[in-house]
């Protein structure tokens, strides 16, 4: 169980989980500092750490700066402030004064509040911090509340004004050097790993973009510079948040590193109205040892424990008709399609873009979410009854939060779209993103997708959302809600996206949802929370993902990631990859199926079902079990095992890039077996020494030729 202990002789909290502590201090000057984030260490011992001498004092600064963890703006403070306010007068800096301590156990965990006051401003904050049983993660949010009455005379106090209001800053211990570990991208290039050293000064990643975006994903970790897969400290954070943030990684010219996750981007301005109340997104900060692997396996736990809905159920293989029809629809098309994907044991059946309104091609129809008349005369039933009667749950493509201009729906509500008075509408993709933060937008999007969902028998949705924000301006340019100086509308968009996606959950609970925005532009943990996976990329050239997937294993588990295989050469790379690779690396995650099965050979067709029954085989352990990244993609050889969580068996899948010089096979030192234990190969037959496993490793006899791979299932054998 976590513990939280208060030591008030010490104005000293200790925050225990399984294997670390984070130790908070309450100076005199009423500054809330971190005074540790690493190994465990008990109340006593934590107190000690107030016998070291204090930090040199020096001119010009606090010597304090950067070891806050409520970083509040003020003093002489210029590391990074996670709470910046301004006071109707034009005050900015902020006094906060200690006002009390909660500690609240519960069943799966407890939680520390620490409540300040603003010494002269009617502003309460409050700093919370939540542990789970099982886990070293601490959940860290503020919230903040605006005190102010009325006056004598009754008139209504002002409002103030929130430059930032970060959910927390992580202090980092003391390293001999500190590197950053963050994943980049682009659209078909997301989550690409990136380790540089931390350079003096502010690193910032962030999304302007009103969503998580392809280009950063809000996490970042950091190590001394020698961590490696298998040893080394790993410090981590990452923000619950699907719309625009700023994670910052500051390293002082002292040599202190901070690390500080929250929504929204600079400059957005947030009104705090008298009476008002607002509670930041989760920021979840992760201490582990064991290196980069370790690093991952602890944020994986996590988010099965504490994210996903359904953590314990397997996700099905599915077909995807999009790469095979895009907008060109036929009922019979589809059913074609249905039938060759049944035969190859998939499980879920997905419909993707241009069934409805006018969508018949990619300027049109958005918004009208009724099936298109001339291809659909008689609505989804008939596809839906097909598919069903192959024994396949149907899923269909919807993007509730865009409109094409060209639409009923835009004919009828100009008004509703993302836009500012005076300005161009920036079309992207030809269509332009609702403005979900009004409340009648989110009422009719949730209406719309609420018949569908009760007009048809839909298992499972994959909800895209094709394009960023641009011209965000007030919520109602016409008046209704519009506060100049109040930037809301990208806080209450993603508000009301969460409330809409939690309602249809909560009134279709059979309903799972797949998180996609043009690939994999919304990946985040607070999106994790509300879908069932998410849609890692519309690269689908397995060479490239290999590369994207190992970026998504970082703080992500393989069960959120959907993976297809489609055709070769791929439509977008243009590279030619055999089959089977292209199966093992889908498989390493949420296999899907996303080529056009009608152009794949007899041969292929039959591969393709003896590949999905060997997914099916290993799947738990892809989907359930602990992941082991045996070698990066940055090698010829690249491999990723996974393990049962009772160790009784585990899964291979190897590649190879290029074959060179006649070079032998690779051997493969796998990891997590017990070494008096042996292991049936139960396709060959052969049997393996779990000592010889770990230490030599498992032979990998893999096909001739470039792109060669192998899945590899072993059971534990008496
Ligand atoms: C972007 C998605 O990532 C694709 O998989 C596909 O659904 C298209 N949108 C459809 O417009």
């Amino acid at each position: 169980m976590p513990q939280i202990v208060h030591v008030p002789e010490h104005r000293l909290w200790v925050l225990t989980g399984v294997e670390s502590s984070y130790v908070l201090h309450l100076g005199r000057d009423e500054l809330l500092r971190s005074l540790h984030w690493g190994p465990r260490l008990d109340p006593e011992q934590a107190a000690s750490l107030l016998e070291f001498p204090p930090p040199r004092h020096r001119s010009c600064e606090d010597p304090y700066d950067g070891t806050y963890d409520l970083s509040a703006a003020g003093g002489l403070r210029y590391g990074h402030a996670g709470l910046q306010v301004r006071f109707a007068d034009g005050t900015r800096d902020l006094e906060l004064a200690f006002v009390s301590s909660r500690i609240s156990q519960y069943d799966a965990g407890a939680e520390l509040t620490l409540e300040f006051a603003e010494l002269h401003y009617p502003l309460a904050v409050e700093a919370r911090y939540r542990l789970h049983r099982g886990s070293d993660a601490i959940e860290r949010r503020l919230v903040l509340r605006h005190l102010g009455a009325p006056d004598a005379r009754g008139i209504a106090a002002e409002p103030i004004t929130l430059v930032r209001a970060e959910s927390a800053t992580w202090v980092l211990p003391r390293l001999e050097d500190y590197r950053l570990s963050q994943v980049r991208g682009q659209w078909n290039a997301e989550t690409q790993l990136h380790r540089t050293v931390l350079p003096y000064g502010e690193t910032l990643l962030a999304s302007r973009r009103g969503v998580t975006s392809h280009q950063a994903n809000p996490w970042a970790m950091i190590d001394d510079g020698t961590a490696t897969e298998e040893s080394g400290s790993v410090y981590g954070c990452a923000l619950a948040w699907s719309g625009s943030w700023q994670l910052t990684a500051e390293r002082m010219p002292a040599d202190v590193v901070t690390l500080s996750a929250g929504y929204g981007h600079t400059p957005i301005l947030r009104r705090l109205g008298p009476g008002e109340r607002l509670e930041t997104p989760v920021s979840v900060g992760l201490y582990t040892e064991g290196g980069f692997g370790a690093a991952s396996r602890a944020w994986h736990d996590y988010v099965r424990a504490h994210v996903l809905a359904h953590p314990d159920e397997l996700r099905p293989v599915l077909y995807n008709s999009w790469e095979a029809t895009e907008f060109d629809y036929t009922v019979k098309r589809q059913q074609a399609l249905a039938d060759r994907a049944a035969a190859l044991g998939v499980e879920l059946f997905v419909m993707d873009d241009g069934w409805f309104g006018a969508r018949t091609h990619d300027a049109a129809g958005l918004g009208d979410w009724t099936p298109n008349p001339d291809r659909f005369p008689h609505g989804l039933g008939p596809l839906i009854e097909h598919v069903h009667g192959l024994g396949m749950k149907f899923g269909l493509w919807v993007e509730p939060e865009m409109v094409n201009p060209d639409s009923d729906l835009y004919r009828a509500h100009p008004d509703w779209v993302i836009h500012q008075p005076h300005r161009r509408r920036t079309e992207n993709r030809n269509q332009l993103v609702l403005n979900l933060a009004r409340a009648d937008v989110a009422d009719w999007m949730h209406g719309a997708m609420e018949r569908l969902l009760a007009g048809n028998a839909i298992d499972f949705l994959k909800w895209d959302m094709n394009r960023p924000f641009s011209e965000a301006g007030p919520i109602d340019a016409d008046g209704c809600d519009y506060r100049p100086g109040d930037d809301r509308l990208w806080f209450d968009y993603i508000h009301n996206l969460y409330a809409v996606l939690d309602r249809l959950r909560a009134d279709h609970p059979h309903v799972r949802i797949e998180s996609c925005a043009s690939g994999g532009g919304r990946l985040d943990l607070a999106i994790a929370a509300r879908t069932d996976q998410v849609w890692a990329s519309d690269n689908t050239d397995a060479a490239d993902r290999r590369h994207i997937q190992h970026g998504f294993s970082q703080l992500y588990p393989a069960q959120l990631m959907g993976a297809w295989v489609t055709d070769s050469p791929n439509p977008f790379t243009g590279r030619a990859v055999p089959l089977d690779y292209r199966f093992h690396v889908a498989m390493a995650g949420l296999l899907g199926l996303g080529g056009d099965l009608d152009r794949w050979s007899e041969a292929e067709l039959s591969r393709a079902a003896e590949m999905v029954a060997a997914y099916k085989a290993v799947r738990p352990l892809i989907q359930l079990g602990t992941q082991h990244r045996l070698r990066g993609p940055e090698h010829e050889l690249s491999a990723v095992q996974y393990t049962a969580r009772d160790g009784s068996q585990t899964a291979v899948l190897a590649y190879l890039r290029a074959r060179r010089f006649g070079r032998a096979d690779p051997e493969l030192p796998l990891r997590a077996l017990d070494p008096a234990a042996r292991y049936l190969d139960a396709a060959t037959g052969r049997v393996h020494h779990g000592a010889v496993l770990l230490s030599r490793g498992l032979p990998l006899e893999l096909p001739a030729g470039d792109y060669a791979s192998t899945l590899i299932h072993l059971r534990r054998v008496e």
